[in-house]
């Protein structure tokens, strides 16, 4: 196993893939609706297959799901191993359970939504060489467009939020492994990315630039903008079948 990820990559990545999709309308699990006949989940396994930093990848799967999914993406892996286990309640449950599966061998850990499916390889290998810098946490992003206003309970705005500071995240992000473990050994309340965690034990998480094509599939309109995202999705790198 040692000499496998010394030829291929350093790096596990971790995709929480166990969510409902509740906000795309009703049907099959979000990581397994299709985008273009193929469910999200191949799609975003493909691409981090395709990523040179990748050794491992350890899936947290529907729990009803799981000997589907691996049939799934088992030939999609382009020969890197691939672990599936049982997702739980919520996002950070399913990645505590991918975490506990890593094998032994890789020093750091990237985590990666299924649902960002079209992901390129280059920002995985990009978050991973960060880390292998020096960073202990690193999570790409975007600068935010919007004029952003918070407001009270009766929508009536409290104030207009000075945009220039803030940055919109998306994974996958990237830790060194043993803070990753010690953020989710911390958790208490659920969090909705693991950086958040890396930040309540004051490690500090460094920001590399994201991409357009990273984007969430959350609600049907994120369908139809990543409908247009495959049909002109760059052939830099020959993607497993
Ligand atoms: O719910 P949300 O859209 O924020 O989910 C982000 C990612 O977390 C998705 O890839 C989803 O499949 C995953 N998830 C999970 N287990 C859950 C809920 C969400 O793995 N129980």
């Amino acid at each position: 196993m040692t000499a496998h990820f010394q030829q291929r990559g350093d790096v596990a990545v971790l995709v929480p893939a166990a969510g409902s999709g509740v906000r795309l309308g009703p049907g099959a699990p979000k990581a397994l609706r299709p985008l273009g006949g193929v469910p999200l989940l191949l799609h975003a396994v493909r691409r981090l297959a395709a990523a040179s930093s990748v050794a491992v990848i350890v899936v947290a799967a529907p729990p009803a799901d799981v000997a589907a999914v691996r049939d799934l993406l088992a030939p999609a892996t382009a020969g890197l191993p691939l672990i599936v286990v049982p997702g739980g309640a919520h996002r950070q449950a399913s990645v505590a359970a991918a975490l506990a599966a890593v094998p032994a061998g890789p020093q750091i850990v990237l985590v990666h939504d299924a649902a960002r499916a079209l992901t390129p390889p280059d920002l995985v290998d990009s978050v991973a060489a960060a880390v292998r810098a020096g960073a202990d946490a690193v999570i790409p992003v975007l600068p935010v467009v919007d004029t952003i206003k918070s407001v009270d309970a009766d929508e009536t705005v409290l104030a207009t939020v000075d945009r220039s500071t803030l940055r919109a995240v998306q994974t996958p992000q990237g830790f060194r492994r043993d803070v990753l473990a010690a953020a989710h050994a911390d958790a208490v309340d659920p969090h909705t990315d693991d950086a958040g965690l890396v930040e309540k034990l004051g490690v500090p998480v460094l920001c590399v630039p994201g991409s357009e094509r990273a984007l969430k599939i959350t609600r049907p309109f994120d369908l139809v903008i990543a409908e247009h995202l495959l049909a002109t999705e760059p052939a830099t790198r020959t993607l497993p079948s």
